[in-house]
């Protein structure tokens, strides 16, 4: 059993109560890590070590992790346009390798020998934490205490009161809401019955405000997003813009059920509107700028990436190998996309130019400008079809009927 633990630390509930129970239960030292990922509800550093401290922790760390998170992690989502299952920008699924590289360079750091979470049983965090851990460090044990200690929420805020644990909350709390910079994920309640319309009571990213359309655009370097309406922005800085001018429009709610790792299929609601703007137009631009056969490939394997990223597999080499492909396509993707939200929640391209565009007036356009040598073009096509025009003669002699 382990003698020393990091745990990945939020100074909520569980994983205050957590440190007390691990402490309590199986007699180890508890270093909490507190990552600031770009959560809207991120305590001040004062509040988590007092917290921490009193759940009996011997350390408490916070690490400011958003540069980190949009560079490192979201950067390579957008190059991947990366949905889960055609929809989801893997809100969660992006900032769970940012929390266990953390974890393990503290538990290294601490002379550690195993990281903790404060996961259930029942969803993709775990297999992220836990996966992702053994992918860097194979020596550390992870421990679930939420998946073993069989409390109800009652029973944790009991547990909290009767061990001086200070936590603000309350015995029912109605949703589940996971947040970073890439957007927030919202599960339980009124949302488990799929048939039922999603409240509007949890979403604070997209309520509706704007009064007017809103237009903007944003410029790429190299397949990243690098400046809204031409201010430069760091990246973490620029999806903040972007959610915060976006969002007023409603655009940027998915309402899904989804497949989980785990074999469950759940009903979940996604707020991300400056992630999924980011993709729209990046993707866009990609129409503009790539060679088709590249991006009828890529597009096939932006699919397996989103998968991998969502079972826990960031650190994996088929990862690696894929990032290598997609970070090779992005060289000309280069330009600007103009985007327009007019009607509540709808966002739209509306124009996009590159001076790496493959797109040629001359060979496009119908107009006297037009260079394209229209003659070439018949025995291109007679070639193209030779085979089944050959099929279809032979077709016509066997059946004894004449094409023509
Ligand atoms: N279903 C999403 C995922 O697996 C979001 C999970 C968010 N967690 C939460 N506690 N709300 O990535």
């Amino acid at each position: 059993m382990a003698k020393k633990l990091v745990l990945a630390y939020s100074g909520g509930l569980d994983t205050s109560v957590a440190v007390h129970w691990m402490r309590e239960q199986w007699g180890v030292e508890v270093i909490c890590v507190a990552l600031n990922v770009g959560q809207s509800d991120m305590l001040e550093p004062d509040v988590l070590k007092s917290r921490a401290a009193a759940a009996g922790a011997i350390d408490c760390v916070i690490i400011d992790a958003r540069d980190e998170m949009a560079e490192e992690f979201c950067n390579y989502a957008i190059w991947a346009n990366a949905k889960y299952e055609g929809k989801y920008p893997l809100v969660s699924a992006l900032s769970r390798p940012v929390i266990v590289r953390h974890l393990v360079a503290q538990a290294r750091a601490f002379g550690a020998d195993a990281v903790a979470h404060g996961c259930t049983g029942k969803g993709n965090d775990q297999v992220r934490f836990e996966v992702g851990t053994h992918a860097l460090a194979p020596d550390l044990e992870v421990l679930a205490p939420v998946r073993v200690w069989g409390m109800t929420r009652e029973d944790s805020v009991e547990y909290a009161e009767k061990h001086g644990i200070p936590i603000a909350a309350s015995k029912t709390k109605i949703y589940s809401i996971d947040e970073n910079l890439w957007g927030r994920a919202i599960e339980c309640g009124d949302i488990e019955d799929p048939w039922a319309a999603p409240p509007e009571e949890p979403y604070t990213l997209t309520k509706v405000s704007a009064t007017a359309p809103v237009e903007l655009t944003i410029s790429f370097e190299q397949g990243l997003p690098v400046a809204v309406d031409g201010q430069r922005l760091s990246l973490a800085a620029l999806i903040a813009e972007l959610n915060q001018r976006i969002g007023p429009t409603g655009f940027g709610r998915l309402d899904m059920v989804e497949n989980r790792r785990v074999g469950i299929k759940s009903r979940e609601v996604y707020e991300c509107p400056g992630a999924l703007a980011i993709i729209n137009a990046h993707s866009d631009l990609e129409d503009l700028c790539l060679e088709r056969d590249v991006h009828h490939e890529k597009a096939r394997l932006e699919t397996r990436w989103a998968e991998l990223i969502y079972d826990g597999m960031w650190f994996s080499p088929l990862k690696e190998a894929l990032d290598a492909f997609f970070i090779e396509t992005q060289r000309h993707v280069t330009g600007d996309v103009r985007v327009r939200a007019e009607a509540p929640g709808v966002l739209r391209v509306v124009g996009r130019r590159s001076a790496t565009a493959l797109y040629d007036y001359g060979l496009a356009t119908y107009d006297a400008a037009d260079t394209f040598r229209h003659q070439d073009s018949e025995g291109f096509v007679r070639i193209w079809g030779l085979g089944i025009s050959t099929w279809a003669h032979r077709q016509g002699a066997k059946n004894g009927t004449a094409r023509s």
